[in-house]
């Protein structure tokens, strides 16, 4: 039998998930119904937040998080570059600006430091949006005591179950306004396409659901033009456009689907963290190869959506073109996360990448490897042999 081939991430979905999703394709309501309002507090309750609103992709719950924080023409946002478009893009569609800071060398998310600086030569800014990259959140309370009393949104789509240093939970509310998680297939659990917004706070909360569907109201004491219809209580087929938002809403498949995922959320980190655990001991001693986000504990309390290598490839006298191919000759599959986004057309302009000599290093250097709850330990021992043969051979 041939070998599958083993792409840097995977779904895992089971019988009992595929039976969730049958049953509603069985019933009533195919989107926005009961599963949903059930999705939405099982996403809520296992971060610890008070309030989430789910929508159909990460992309959509960070445009409505913008919308919500009134980020709009003349708002200032700070962002890491090492990141998907997403981050940056959904800051623009709202007419904003993005200044990027730079990300910090072991972490590789937005760094302290950067930060910092960023926010001294634009003290206007608004909303400051890290990105929990790979799915690990650093540095949290030092970027919250930095960003003030800005808007802290965050980019968890990597972390869904991840926590911070001090062990509270990513979405609780410890450290950010609003958390946005994906449940895109590779992410740590899936509804096809999905994501959420989570926050402590109602009145966010509140214009995240109304973004979230046209920026239509139907609450009853929210209503302003019932004179019109000459009478107090809505008709039945009553509603009022109070702001211009979106059909962001996620199908009742989808939300079965998260729903059954959600139970084995936990198993699916466990199995995460014990290969990348076992992934960091299997390349000690190796040459011209450093592992980042592997400091003690950072393994332990990442949602580890991504497993990354950083190669000294001209050490090693090869490109990553070269190490890219020689992998996928033994059915291992890899992957760059991400080109800096000041690096893309759309983004580019007037950016000085030696402002960025972390990000342009990572870039250079790094390689996501396979990482998935469905890999079976002899697929981890076929990662490890095609990796180490590339360290071995030319290093
Ligand atoms: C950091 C980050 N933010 C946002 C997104 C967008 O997620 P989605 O595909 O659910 O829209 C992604 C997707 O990979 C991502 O990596």
């Amino acid at each position: 039998m041939t070998e599958r081939f083993l792409s840097y991430g995977r779904h895992l979905v089971d019988d009992d998930d595929i039976a969730a999703v049958v049953e509603v394709l069985r019933g009533e309501m195919l989107t926005t119904g009961p599963m949903v309002e059930r999705f939405e507090r099982a996403v809520a309750e296992r971060v610890g937040a008070k309030h989430a609103v789910v929508v159909n992709s990460a992309t959509s719950g960070l445009h409505i998080a913008c919308l919500a924080a009134r980020i709009g023409a003349g708002s200032e946002t700070v962002t890491a570059p090492i990141t998907f478009v997403a981050s940056a893009n959904c800051v623009k569609l709202c007419g904003g600006t993005v200044h990027l800071a730079d990300i910090d060398r072991e972490s590789l998310s937005l760094s302290p430091a950067a930060l910092q600086r960023t926010l001294a030569a634009h003290p206007s800014v608004k909303a400051v949006m890290p990105v929990h990259f790979g799915g690990l959140a650093s540095h949290a309370a030092d970027l919250r005591r930095i960003a003030g009393s800005r808007l802290l949104i965050e980019d968890a789509a990597h972390s869904f179950g991840g926590a911070y240093e001090d062990g509270r939970l990513v979405g609780s509310g410890a450290y950010a306004d609003m958390s946005i998680f994906s449940f895109h297939p590779v992410k740590p659990i899936t509804t096809g396409e999905g994501g959420a917004v989570v926050t402590n706070d109602d009145e966010l909360a509140r214009l995240l659901r109304l973004f979230r569907g046209h920026g239509i109201e139907r609450e009853p004491a929210r209503l302003v033009a019932l004179d019109d219809e000459g009478t107090d209580t809505p008709p039945p087929w009553y509603y009022e456009q109070h702001e211009l938002g979106l059909n962001y809403r996620l199908t009742d498949l989808g939300a079965a689907l998260g729903l059954s995922q959600i139970g084995k959320l936990d198993h699916y980190l466990a199995r995460r963290r014990a290969i990348a655990a076992y992934y960091d001991e299997r390349w000690r001693g190796l040459p011209h190869l450093a592992i980042p986000q592997s400091a003690p504990g950072e393994r332990a309390r990442s949602g580890l959506h991504l497993y990354i290598l950083r190669f000294d490839y001209a050490g090693l006298k090869t490109t990553r073109q070269q190490v890219m191919a020689e992998l996928r000759k033994n059915g291992v599959g890899s992957q760059v996360h991400y080109i800096p986004v000041y690096r893309q057309p759309y983004h580019r302009d007037g950016v000085d990448r030696a402002a960025f000599p972390e990000s342009e290093a990572y870039y250079r250097e790094c390689l996501s490897i396979p990482l998935h709850p469905g890999l079976t330990d002899a697929e981890v021992e076929r990662v490890i042999g095609a990796v180490r043969n590339v360290c071995m051979r030319n290093g």
